[in-house]
């Protein structure tokens, strides 16, 4: 079998962490009789310097043309005061968008190596594994109208308003809520959808969508609904009630953000992004770390390399259906954590040597 993957390192410790994944390509290809089709290019602010945006057409066409992308991460203060047309963050939700990206997948899983090592008790996140599935191509991200805008507003104080709008269609909320139901019947069964039904309509009608298709398609996954400030909550008290969580763009941003500390380091977390299936039966896919270009510690070689090869597993599974694979790659991380090898961002109080990225990436390779 051929996959044609295409790797954008993008900024920061980016390109530093997808070397890592490169080497772990190439084992595969060597050692387990896969063959890769890959292509580099240029994405964020490195694809800004180049060609004056963040995303070139060209890129995008490939992005469309390929099994699955990979992507590092984007921005860095370099780039902070550009124009939020051009922005390095632009690039990448170009790709979600046009991509049709719907449903991003963002695992919260605590290693047994590092339980000790999350935010919280071991005994509250030992054995955690949740998914975390949030809607990504609409939302307060999207919504029209938008912008900054001279208004005299009657408040006295700088005359402008910022605004930006939450919209959601049904028909956006039934597609992300089957992806998670999906998920769910191959796992433990359970959806949790959070909102803020209490004071958002377009919180109302996601509870009321999710329902629907619940009731009509998939009666048999049980289904919760709780309010979004709640779940945090409650992502942070007793986690391991979850099994699948949906929820809208906004509001899964910043859960899946609070889970990553549940399992110690945003450098372990991976994700997907997944829409509809192509010609080929493979689904439109992009995989990332959840975490992003990180300017404090980039070129140090300090980096975490593990989330964005823990992405690669989830681009083995759902792109390229190699689930042994995956889950070959999945033990080689588990192992080498359990033998104690630790990037910085790892170490506990107890101190001890961290490796670098590089490192790293050669242990979980070996
Ligand atoms: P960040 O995720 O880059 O960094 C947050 C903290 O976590 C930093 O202390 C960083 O050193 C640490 N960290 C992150 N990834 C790590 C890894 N693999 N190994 C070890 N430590 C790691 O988020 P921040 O600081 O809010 O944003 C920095 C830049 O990244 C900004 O320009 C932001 O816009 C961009 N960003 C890009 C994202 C993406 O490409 N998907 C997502 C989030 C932020
Ligand atoms: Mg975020």
């Amino acid at each position: 079998d051929s996959y044609s993957l295409l790797i954008l390192p993008g900024d920061g410790i980016g390109p530093e962490v997808m070397a890592e994944v490169v080497k772990i390509v190439d084992w595969f290809g060597a050692n387990r009789g896969m063959s890769f089709d890959v292509s580099h290019d240029l994405v964020g602010g490195s694809a800004y310097d180049r060609h004056g945006v963040p995303l070139a057409d060209e890129t995008m066409a490939r992005a469309q043309a390929v099994d699955a992308v990979l992507l590092g991460a984007v921005g860095g203060p370099k780039y902070d005061d550009l124009d939020f047309s051009v922005k390095p963050e632009r690039g990448l939700l170009r790709l979600r968008k046009e991509m049709d990206l719907f449903a991003n997948l963002r695992p919260a899983q605590c290693f047994d190596a590092l339980a000790d090592f999350s935010s919280l008790k071991r005994e509250v996140v030992a054995g955690l594994d949740i998914l975390i599935v949030r809607e990504l191509t609409s939302g307060v991200y999207f919504g029209e109208p938008r912008g900054i805008h001279a208004d005299d507003n009657g408040d006295n104080e700088g005359g402008r308003v910022g605004i930006n709008t939450q919209r959601y269609t049904s028909g956006e909320i039934r597609r992300v809520a089957r992806a998670a139901f999906e998920l769910a019947m191959r796992r433990g069964n359970k959806v949790c959808s959070m909102e803020k039904a209490n004071v958002m309509e377009s919180g109302i009608l996601w509870r009321e969508e999710v329902q629907w298709v619940h009731d009509n398609e998939y009666p048999d996954v049980e289904l919760s609904h709780m309010y979004a400030d709640n779940g945090a909550m409650q992502l942070v008290r007793n986690p391991r009630q979850f099994d699948v969580i949906v929820t809208d763009n906004l509001f899964g941003d910043i859960l899946s953000d609070a889970a990553a500390m549940l399992t110690g380091s945003l450098g372990m977390l991976p994700s997907a992004s997944l829409g509809a299936p192509m010609a080929n039966g493979r689904p439109k896919a992009l995989y990332e770390p959840v975490h992003g270009s990180a300017p404090d510690i980039a070129g140090q070689g300090k980096a975490n390399p593990i989330a964005c090869i823990l992405s690669f597993a989830m681009a083995l599974r759902y792109s390229f259906d190699q689930g042994e694979a995956a889950a070959e790659l999945e033990r080689a991380v588990e192992r080498v954590l359990a033998d104690g090898v630790r990037t910085a961002d790892l170490m506990g109080p107890e101190g001890g040597t961290p490796v670098s990225t590089s490192q790293m990436g050669d242990r979980i390779v070996a």
